[in-house]
């Protein structure tokens, strides 16, 4: 296919992804997918993987997503025909391959992404689950699912498999423990991981700010 058609195919797959995901209100709405997509070309482009195929799977990692289908296969299907509508489809293997193992299914639970591509767009959705934006998704997530802010009796919870962390209710702040602050170490680029300092640090920093506020330790002892 040439140039300018194949870029008129991923802008149609864009439209459509776009009006998919218009109405998500979980953190995971169309310009979680913009700006992962954002992040990811850029890896790609640092790490010399396939610019095409990390675009792809960028576009389409949370239409597969286990949390929006009634199981795997269903929303490997998804991705499948929508790459086939939009004459895509030799890259359905390699963009399944990067989104087949992309999320987070728990603390004690190894990443095992089994491309360079696969490892450029999980490192973008992670980037984009930390700093000021990851932190404004994981509230938005938390009231959507009817979740307690924080709990000072609740404590944070290191799944150990993916049932476990799929069904947890913990309230938000507990998930800074169970996966966000997690995520820093676990980046594979160099590039990703460059990224996920100064975002790591805001994470830090809003916990303790937030405690702090919590305790009362901004305001007891200040005098009159
Ligand atoms: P992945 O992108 O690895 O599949 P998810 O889609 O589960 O991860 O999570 C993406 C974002 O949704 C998280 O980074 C967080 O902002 C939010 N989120 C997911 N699970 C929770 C939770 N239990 N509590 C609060 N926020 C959550
Ligand atoms: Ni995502």
């Amino acid at each position: 296919m040439k140039e300018p058609v194949f870029r008129e195919a991923v802008v149609r797959l864009e439209n459509t992804i776009r009006r998919l995901q218009m109405n998500d209100y979980s953190g995971h709405d169309w310009w979680h997918t913009w700006r992962v997509r954002n992040l990811a070309t850029y890896i790609a482009s640092k790490e010399n993987a396939d610019l095409l195929v990390v675009e792809l799977a960028a576009l389409l990692h949370d239409v597969a997503d286990w949390k929006f289908n009634p199981d795997e296969r269903a929303g490997f299907e998804q991705v499948k025909g929508l790459l086939v509508v939009n004459k895509l489809e030799k890259y359905t293997r390699p963009v399944i391959t990067c989104i087949r193992h992309l999320s987070f299914k728990g603390a004690g639970v190894p990443d095992q992404p089994e491309t360079l591509e696969a490892r450029c767009v999980q490192d973008a959705d992670r980037l984009d689950a930390i700093g000021a934006i990851g932190i404004a998704r994981t509230f938005a997530f938390g009231g959507y699912h009817h979740r307690p802010m924080f709990d000072p009796e609740t404590k944070p919870i290191m799944h150990t498999d993916f049932e476990q962390y799929k069904n947890t209710v913990s309230p938000t702040i507990n998930h800074f423990h169970e996966k966000l602050l997690l995520l820093r170490d676990r980046l594979h680029t160099p590039t990703a991981r460059r990224i996920a300092e100064n975002r790591h640090q805001c994470l830090e920093e809003f916990l303790q700010r937030f405690m702090n506020e919590w305790n009362g330790s901004d305001f007891l002892g200040m005098g009159e």
